[in-house]
């Protein structure tokens, strides 16, 4: 049995909803923050790069005013939660490389505890062309699923998928460890992906103490 209690990947400067609120990665030089109204561009550029969308139908397939809208929802915080994403952000870079977390977060249908739903959240993740392949993807991703799991109390993590897409395949099965849920091997979302990883605390902690011993 492996320990659901993992040392975190990144660590936290100030609180979600803090203007300086950051995750700083422990092992690469990678930052995650929420982005503001002035990363509106930088995020639209990322959306409309047909490399980062090709495989992601709900992007590739919207207009550039449904594509502000999905950028204008990413600026601003509920409550409660119903999404929240990051930018990537590298040092030696003044653009955000990337964009990862949480496009949505709400009840987990059929698990009660005490008068809470507990929730769960579908993650996604991009990184620009030519920052890929770096690591980038797997430390961003890690620093996602550990915010969610153990900051925002998710009891799972659900990310989609197309069979087609080598490297995010290679990241979940080769770099995490992570299977896909054999019983939803025919189910295909509304936007056409085919595979889906469910994340739990353990199954995050089992692959991760796995891969590093
Ligand atoms: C999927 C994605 C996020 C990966 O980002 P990344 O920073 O390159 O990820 P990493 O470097 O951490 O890991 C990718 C791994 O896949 C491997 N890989 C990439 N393309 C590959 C290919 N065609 N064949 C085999 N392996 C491949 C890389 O070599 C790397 O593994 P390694 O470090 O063991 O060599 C990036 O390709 C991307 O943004 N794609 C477009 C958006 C997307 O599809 N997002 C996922 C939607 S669910």
């Amino acid at each position: 049995m492996h320990s659901a209690s993992a040392p975190l990947s990144y660590q936290a400067v100030g609180h979600l909803g803090d203007s300086t609120f950051s995750l700083q990665s422990k092992s690469t030089d990678l930052c995650l923050r929420p982005p503001t109204n002035k990363d509106l561009p930088s995020i639209l550029e990322i959306l409309q790069n047909n490399a980062n969308s090709k495989f992601d139908r709900s992007l590739s397939e919207a207009s550039i005013a449904q594509l502000i809208e999905i950028a204008q929802r990413w600026t601003s915080l509920s409550e409660p939660l119903t999404s929240l994403m990051f930018l990537i952000c590298h040092p030696n870079h003044d653009a955000p490389i990337g964009i990862a977390g949480f496009g949505w977060i709400g009840p987990m249908r059929g698990i009660q505890v005490g008068d809470n739903t507990s929730r769960a959240g579908v993650a996604g993740l991009m990184i620009q062309p030519a920052m890929r392949g770096k690591g980038y993807g797997h430390d961003a991703l890690k620093m996602v699923f550990h915010y969610g799991l153990h900051e925002l109390k998710l009891v799972e993590i659900r990310l989609w998928s197309h069979s087609g897409n080598v490297p995010m395949r290679m990241l979940m099965e080769r770099k995490f460890g992570l299977q896909t849920e054999e019983g939803d091997r025919d189910r295909v979302d509304e936007f056409g992906n085919d595979l889906l990883w469910a994340v739990t605390k353990e199954k995050l902690a089992g692959a991760l103490s796995t891969k590093n011993s």
